[in-house]
């Protein structure tokens, strides 16, 4: 005699953890009813305007706003330049990052509780070995830091070879400050998974990078970029969204899971690349588009706001500061290593293992065929 099948399984599911409270957090306030964005009370706004990357990171990380705070980049250490090399040049930049993070992890000693200087070194360390990563496979030598430099110049000095003028520098400061933290987004929830579990900081990170990569969730900015030229216009805009969308397509850029208003974050790098020196050529049909993307999504969705995200206005960003397509992703995991690190520092603060539950649908037991 086999088992009944158990009692229907009647407590709430919310597919996509939806709606679920599954983490308390002092770090970031994502209110998406009104578009604010607050790090530890400071709207997002205020930030791009008077801090800087260090300065958003140190404050994320202690809490304290010191407007002087410094992060030079730090180096890359043999064994993770050994590993990068020997990837070969057609590695996804995702992937190196990924990679050297868990090499920096194996080769680094790191104590259970994470702590702040753990945050500090390894977030100094991966623009350096993302940096070193796209020379490699340029056939180009990495480059060493320049102690001289606070992380955005930095990272952009070992990328390029030469130092950044400052407006571009400052421009790519904006967009780490705007990528820095966001609640329990799904890399900062798989952080927070990871850490629970009393693993290291680097293993967190890892996982949060993987995260990352999905199209849904960090992938959207180069195909922002894709879809812009696709479209070419803006008077054959319309058209081409209204086809890709009866394809099952998304336009990218646009649409969050929190935000039902315009996202505070595409407002302030709007700001930033159109004050740009170097601005791509694309940027004023990007802005026509935009308004045409917002009529043909609310017209598609009238009961759910689909407006701007960050990614749409961090696409120019990226471009106008030099970097190619495929250096985005990797590029918003270096920014978003300052939200990732505190969450994982509060955590372990106040740990406890994450362990959901689940409906099961499968069968009831039965017995194995003979
Ligand atoms: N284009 C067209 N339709 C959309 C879009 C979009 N960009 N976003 C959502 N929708 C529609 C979707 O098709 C669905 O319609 P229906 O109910 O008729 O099937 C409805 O809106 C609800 O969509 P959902 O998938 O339930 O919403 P979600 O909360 O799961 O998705 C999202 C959020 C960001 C994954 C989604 O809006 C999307 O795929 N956007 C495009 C990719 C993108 O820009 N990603 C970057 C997100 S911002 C980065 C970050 O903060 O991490």
């Amino acid at each position: 005699m086999t088992a009944p099948a158990t009692a229907p399984d009647t407590r709430p599911y919310s597919p996509g953890l939806e709606g679920v409270v599954a983490a308390e957090s002092a770090l970031g306030l994502v209110d998406g009813a009104n578009g604010r964005l607050l790090y530890r009370g400071y709207a997002i706004g205020d930030l791009v305007e008077r801090g800087t990357y260090p300065a958003v990171a140190n404050l994320l990380w202690t809490g304290e706003w010191d407007p002087a705070a410094r992060l030079p980049t730090a180096p890359v250490p043999e064994p993770v330049l050994t590993a990068l090399r020997a990837l070969g040049p057609n590695a996804k930049p995702m992937d190196a990052l990924r990679t050297a993070v868990s090499v920096w992890g194996a080769t680094t000693t790191l104590e259970w509780p994470p702590t702040v200087d753990d945050a500090r070194r390894l977030t100094a360390f991966s623009p350096s070995a993302l940096a070193a990563y796209a020379r490699i496979r340029a056939g180009k030598d990495p480059i060493d830091p320049d102690p001289s430099l606070d992380l955005v110049p930095g990272f952009l000095y070992q990328l390029n070879g030469e130092r950044a003028d400052d407006a571009t520098a400052r421009a790519l400061d904006a967009y780490f400050i705007v990528g820095a933290e966001h609640g329990l987004n799904a890399s900062t929830f798989a952080a927070r998974v990871i850490t629970a579990t009393r693993s290291d900081i680097a293993s967190a990170v890892c996982g949060a990078i993987g995260a990352l990569k999905g199209p849904l969730h960090g992938g959207a900015p180069s195909e922002v970029v894709e879809q812009i030229h696709e479209m070419g216009t803006p008077e054959k805009a319309e058209q081409w969204m209204r086809d890709a969308m009866a394809r099952g397509e998304r336009l990218m850029g646009f649409g969050h899971r929190v935000y039902r208003a315009y996202d505070p974050r595409a407002a302030a790098l709007r700001k930033v690349a159109e004050g740009m020196e170097h601005k791509p050529d694309w940027l004023e049909a990007a802005i026509a588009i935009e308004d045409v993307a917002l009529k043909v999504l609310a017209e598609k969705s009238p009961d759910r706001a689909l407006k701007t995200n960050v990614e749409y206005y961090a696409a120019p960003v990226l471009m106008g500061v030099g970097l190619t397509p495929d250096l985005f992703p990797a590029t918003f995991a270096l920014a978003r290593h300052a939200g990732w690190t505190a969450h994982v520092i509060e955590q372990a603060a106040a740990n406890r293992l994450i362990r959901p539950d689940m409906r099961y649908t499968g069968e009831a037991e039965r017995p194995l065929p003979r």
